[in-house]
C-alpha cells in the first residue's frame, strides 16, 4: 500500500507472522516502471528493504511494455527482487484519465504484452511475477476473467482479485463470488482481496471463494498483529466465528507496537522522517480507544522517540481492545464516483497496443 508498507511496516508486520510461527508476502509500496528505468530519485529511494527481508517482493506501475520490461530486469538484477507483482487496480481518475490503473485491463492486448514483458525478464532470474486487478472499469465493462485467462496464457505466476471496479473506489462491500468465479475459470492461484477486516474474514473468504490465499489492504492499518491471527487462523488455531476476545492486544499492547513502529521508521529513515511519517498512523491505532483527543493531537505532531515515548506513557495500559471496533472499515472508505474517468474511445476497441500510454514517473496513488 502507498505510504503504508515501506520497509519499516513491512518488518513490524512479518515480526507478528513469525512470532505465530508464520510467514507471508510483505509487499513492497509500488514504483513506476517508468521511473526506475530513469533513475529517477524518489523511484529508487522506495526500493529500501529490511535486513530480515527474506524475500524482496515489489510491485510495479506500468502501462508501456517496454518499461515494464526493463523495470523488472532492473528490480531482478540490481536490486535481488525475488517476486514481481503488477498493479491494475488503481482507480483514480488521474491514473485512469490516461488508460492506466484499473482501465488498463479493458486493452487485453496491451494487458498481454505488458504481462509477457515482466514475465519473460523475470524468468531469467526464476523470479514469478504475479498481477493484481479489479473486477473492471464498471459492471456493464468488467475485464477480470479475461485478465484471469491472460495471465494464465502469458505466465503469471498467480492473480489477485480486489472484489470492485473502479467505479466503486473504495465504497460498499467487495463482491467474493467474483472472485470464486475468477478461481473456476483459470488454473492459477486466484488471491482474493476486498475486505479482509480480521482472521476470521480471511478464512471466510478461502472458504467461500475457493481462493489460495488472501491479500490484506486497509485491515492492517493501524493493526499489524492481524498478520498474527492470520498465521494462527491458517495454522489451524483460529475458528471463523466467534473471535476469541484473548488474543485481542489491551491498549499496553497497542503502545508496544506503536512504539515498535515509530523506532523501525527510525532506523530506516532517521528519527525527524521516521516520526513525521509515523503521524498518520496515530488515529488507525487508537481507534476505538478512550485516549483522549488532546493526547490523540500531541501524538499527530510527535517529533521525536523520547516525545513519543512520554506521550505513549499516559495510555492507560490495562484498556481492553474496543471490541466495537471488530469488522469496521478504516482508511479510504468514500462514496462511488459518478463515472470512471477514460480516455476518449476507450471503450471501443479491446486491443489497445498502438497506444501510446504516458506514464508518471511517480505515481503513489496505489490501488
Ligand atoms: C492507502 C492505500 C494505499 C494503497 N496502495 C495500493 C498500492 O500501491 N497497490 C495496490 O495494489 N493496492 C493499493 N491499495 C489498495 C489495497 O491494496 C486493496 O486492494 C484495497 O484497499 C481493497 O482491499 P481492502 O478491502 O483489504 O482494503 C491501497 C489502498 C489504500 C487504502
Amino acid at each position: 500500500m502507498a505510504g503504508i508498507t515501506n520497509a519499516a511496516y513491512r518488518r513490524l508486520c512479518m515480526e507478528q507472522a513469525t512470532a505465530q510461527g508464520g510467514d507471508g508476502l510483505f509487499v513492497c509500496e509500488m514504483i513506476t516502471s517508468r521511473g526506475l528505468v530513469e533513475g529517477d530519485a524518489t523511484t529508487r529511494s522506495m526500493l529500501v528493504f529490511d535486513e530480515l527481508e527474506k524475500v524482496r517482493s515489489v510491485q510495479l506501475y506500468g502501462t508501456d511494455p517496454a518499461y515494464v520490461g526493463k523495470a523488472t530486469e532492473i528490480l531482478c538484477a540490481d536490486y535481488g527482487v525475488a517476486h514481481v507483482d503488477l498493479n491494475f487496480g488503481c482507480p483514480v481518475p488521474k491514473v485512469t484519465r490516461k488508460g492506466g490503473g484499473a482501465a488498463l485491463p479493458w486493452k487485453r492486448t496491451l494487458l498481454g504484452d505488458i504481462l509477457q514483458a515482466a514475465v519473460g525478464a523475470a524468468g531469467r532470474y526464476d523470479v514469478p511475477v504475479t498481477m493484481k486487478t479489479r473486477m473492471g472499469i464498471d459492471p456493464e465493462h468488467l475485464s477480470y476473467l479475461d485478465a484471469g485467462r491472460i495471465a494464465e496464457e502469458s505466465g503469471v505466476a498467480a492473480i489477485a482479485l480486489h472484489g470492485r471496479t473502479a467505479l466503486q473506489g473504495y465504497s460498499g462491500t467487495a463482491d467474493w463470488q467474483a472472485i470464486a468465479r475468477l478461481v473456476e475459470h483459470v488454473t492459477i492461484p486466484v488471491l482474493g482481496n476486498g475486505d479482509i477486516w480480521e482472521a476470521a474474514d480471511a478464512l471466510r473468504m478461502v472458504e467461500q471463494t475457493g481462493a489460495a490465499g488472501v491479500v490484506v489492504g486497509r485491515g492492517c492499518l493501524g493493526r499489524p498483529w492481524l498478520f498474527r491471527d492470520l498465521a494462527a487462523a491458517f495454522a489451524g488455531g483460529f475458528a471463523a466465528e466467534p473471535l476469541d476476545p484473548t488474543t485481542l492486544p489491551t491498549l499496553g499492547e497497542v503502545r508496544t507496537m506503536m512504539h515498535r513502529h515509530a523506532e523501525l521508521l527510525c532506523r530506516h529513515m532517521g528519527e525527524e522522517r521516521g516520526c513525521k511519517e509515523f503521524r498518520k498512523h496515530v488515529s488507525w491505532y487508537l481507534k476505538g480507544f478512550r485516549a483522549g483527543g488532546e493526547l490523540r493531537h500531541s501524538l499527530a505532531l510527535v517529533d521525536s522517540l523520547a516525545a513519543l515515548d512520554a506521550l505513549l506513557a499516559g495510555l492507560d495500559p490495562d484498556e481492553p481492545f474496543p471490541v466495537a471496533e471488530l469488522g469496521t472499515p478504516r482508511g479510504r472508505q468514500g462514496s462511488p464516483r459518478e463515472r470512471v474517468v477514460i480516455p476518449e474511445g476507450w471503450l471501443d476497441d479491446t486491443d489497445g497496443t498502438r497506444l501510446h500510454l504516458t506514464e508518471e514517473t511517480t505515481e503513489t496513488t496505489g490501488g
